[in-house]
């Protein structure tokens, strides 16, 4: 397994260029699967979850055009064979988002095999919301063996009005999977307390080329009218909000200054008015669309204490969290992070604490109380949007940091440390096996 080894206390400086979206990937490339015709993606991040939705797709008879391969970041999908509807539980429980796979299967197979994709470091993670959306459009929905088995009415979904909150707000993959399961029911369907991210948008402009009727994407009431057929489609993944909102992190609490190309400030407010209020400039500087925005980051004098409450889109994203609390370390004060979408992803806490911060966790609330400087440690990366905070945390420690199990960064962040170290951070990806040699 692979380590980050980061000597911190460098200013990144420099220019970056936002990639695709994974969490929009994932979804787009599952809708493939609504229609016999080619889908041909733009701009798909080359990360560790795009291939577990590759090879689920290939096993569904939906393979990849082997041509993509000197195409960088192009994906044309096909479906060959729409005879296999099993979605086993070693890909799904690698990539939960297999289970956005869900809806398209069974609106336009008839029938569905899905395994339940469990819990993972963040949290518990049910899919009850998907399945009652699914069920209200007519699918039978039955556990076998740890796997959710789904099947459609005779004559196929039929359109039905859906209620998609739950006790945490909305769900976003349950809601591509009831609007990709929607396009192709008979009637009309409306989901109400849809999740509006943009990620939904994006998978409601794909689904609109390929000719589903949908009105309302991105706000929480969606209106979709079923149509029989879905046809071929081409469509540019939107770029990553979650990446460039954790390099602008990287380059607040490093004190540096960064320059973003094709970034999705318009996605990004809610961190923007949090950077800004600690002090950090967030300026767009040029491009047309405010979906691929040319945007710079300057440091702030001193970072200044907030107050941060996760919430569905378009609140803060749980997804910054962790790299906001990082940053939030060391500002001069003290500050409150309330975690309103996952209460229990907080697993970063205490290997923060390791290397110096000070903070305290009460149920999903932490206070943390800003020191002048981190200190370098060996600690231990748990989940993805976890491990993006303790990497920054370890660019601003005075000393060494030690990431292990960098591979739950390698799902989210394409190379990210060549890409900090084109910023002028010193990063280096080891063997963690070497480490122990080291430690020894
Ligand atoms: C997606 C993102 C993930 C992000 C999350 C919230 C992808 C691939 N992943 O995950 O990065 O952190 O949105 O923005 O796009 N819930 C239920 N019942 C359900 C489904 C969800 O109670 O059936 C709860 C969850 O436990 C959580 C909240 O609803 O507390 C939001 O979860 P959800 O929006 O479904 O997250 P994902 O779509 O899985």
């Amino acid at each position: 397994m692979d380590a980050f080894v980061i000597k911190g206390g460098r200013r990144l400086s420099g220019r970056i260029r936002v990639g695709g979206a994974k969490n929009a990937a994932l979804p787009l490339m599952a809708a493939a699967l609504l229609t016999d015709e080619p889908i041909v993606l733009h701009d798909v991040p080359d990360l560790t979850d795009i291939r577990s939705m590759t090879r689920l797709l290939a096993e569904l008879g939906c393979p990849r055009d082997d041509e993509d391969a000197e195409r960088p970041g192009r994906m044309r999908l096909r479906t060959i064979d729409r005879s296999l509807i099993h979605a086993r539980y070693s890909l799904v429980s690698t990539m939960r988002a297999g289970v956005c796979v869900l809806g398209p299967l069974l609106a336009r197979r008839g029938r569905a095999r899905v395994a339940m994709p469990g819990g993972c470091a963040i949290g518990q993670r049910p899919i009850d919301l998907h399945l009652r959306g699914l069920e209200a459009l007519g699918a039978r929905i039955e556990l076998e063996g740890g796997d959710v088995v789904a099947q459609a009415p005779h004559g196929g979904l039929r359109g039905a009005r859906i209620f998609l909150g739950g006790p945490f707000g909305s769900t976003v993959l349950g809601t591509a999977n009831v609007l990709c399961a929607a396009t192709l029911a008979t009637g009309t369907t409306l989901i109400e307390s849809a999740a509006c991210e943009p990620e939904i948008v994006d998978l409601a402009a794909l689904l609109s080329k390929m000719g589903a009727r949908i009105n309302g994407a991105g706000s929480p009431r969606i209106l979709v009218e079923g149509v029989d057929a879905l046809g071929p489609a081409e469509h540019r993944v939107m770029p990553d909000r979650i990446e460039a909102g954790t390099y602008m992190c990287a380059a607040a609490i490093t004190g540096g200054e960064l320059a973003l190309e094709n970034c999705p400030v318009d996605a990004l407010m809610a961190l923007n008015s949090c950077l800004e209020s600690v002090g950090v400039g967030v300026q767009t500087t040029g491009g047309d669309d405010p979906m691929r925005a040319r945007v710079r980051i300057t440091p702030a004098r001193t970072l200044r204490p907030a107050m941060v409450t996760t919430q569905p889109y378009p609140g803060f994203p749980t997804d910054l969290q962790a790299q906001m609390l990082a940053m939030l370390c060391l500002a001069d004060g003290n500050s409150v992070v309330t975690e309103k979408v996952f209460p229990e992803r907080f697993l970063h806490v205490a290997e923060l604490t390791r290397m110096g911060a000070r903070l305290y966790r009460q149920g999903p609330t932490v206070v943390i109380s800003g020191v002048p400087g981190l200190v370098g440690a060996p600690v231990m990366a748990s989940d993805l949007r976890a491990s993006a905070g303790l990497v920054l945390a370890g660019l601003a420690a005075r000393e060494t940091t030690i990431v292990r199990r960098v591979y739950h960064l390698d799902r989210g962040y394409q190379r990210m440390d060549r890409s900090l170290a084109s910023l002028g951070a010193d990063v280096v990806r080891v063997d963690d096996r070497d480490l122990d040699r080291i430690d020894e």
